[in-house]
């Protein structure tokens, strides 16, 4: 299971490999030494990442987060999870490191053991599946590769649709708001809903699948599940992606 911390991320989480010895990996006096990124799919020449130590990569959060919850999902749906610790950011505070760690000031961002920082979600997504020797949650086969990163990016647009129109609710009076804009936005949602209904996935289990899980999650979460009622592929769908992904349902957005 994941911990979760509020406080701000300080120097522990850019510890060095020297700093627990100097031991690469296989090293002596490493409990674990596990992962070995180089040899994954499509990494070919890339320098070796390792997951070593007992260290744990720090995903900095938030509970309502859909991103973060398709990272979380993939990370359990990797075993990695329990190598990966919370900590919550506040977007709108100045003051969080978040900013410093990512210059967009946007979650999910995760520092690795080694101080990098990584982005977007999409960009962690591709790292964990990378440590957990590539072509898991990204099929290697490059027809199945495509067809899940492309759901991907619907599910993802669906979210950031959604959260536009959140704060536009949120931070704007009702005197304020375009109605113009936020039926702009609305018409994305209607649109890839409406192409998810007409081909529900067959996978339960790549990063495609994980991404509109969590794009319905949200919805649910901020719009109260109003897709439901002209989408009964997607709900009879969800649920069965619920069934069979207990990380879904452990991970429940909240907020
Ligand atoms: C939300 O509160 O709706 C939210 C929080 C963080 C990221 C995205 C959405």
């Amino acid at each position: 299971m994941m911990t979760t911390r509020s406080r701000p991320i300080s120097d522990e989480v850019k510890a060095t490999p020297e700093a627990y010895g100097g031991e690469g990996a296989g090293g002596a006096g490493l409990p674990f030494t596990a992962l070995i990124w180089g040899a994954g799919v499509g990494y070919n020449g890339a320098r070796p990442l390792l997951l070593q130590g007992d260290l744990m990569l720090v995903l900095r959060s938030n509970p309502a987060s859909p991103f973060v919850r398709k990272v979380r999902i993939v990370a359990a749906l990797l075993d990695l999870d329990g190598r990966i610790e919370l900590s919550n950011a506040d977007t709108s505070d100045q003051a969080d490191s978040l900013r410093v760690q990512n210059p967009l000031g946007k979650i999910p961002a995760l520092i690795l053991e080694n101080g990098e920082v990584l982005y977007d979600s999409a960009v962690i997504v591709e790292y964990l599946d990378g440590l957990a020797g590539g072509g898991r949650v990204i099929p290697a086969d490059p027809a199945r590769r495509f067809r899940s990163l492309t759901r991907q990016a619907l599910g993802d647009g669906i979210c950031e649709a959604a959260v536009l129109l959140r704060y536009e609710q949120l931070w704007r009076e009702p005197a304020q708001r375009s109605e113009k804009w936020m039926a702009y936005q609305r018409d994305k949602i209607d649109r890839a809903l409406a192409a998810s209904e007409k081909d529900p996935p067959e996978e339960l289990d790549d990063v495609g699948t994980v991404a509109l899980a969590c794009a319905l999650g949200y919805l649910d979460l901020r719009f109260g599940g109003d897709w439901r009622g002209r989408r009964p592929k997607l709900v009879e769908w969800l649920e069965v992606f619920s069934e069979a992904t207990p990380s879904f349902e452990a991970t429940r957005l909240k907020g």
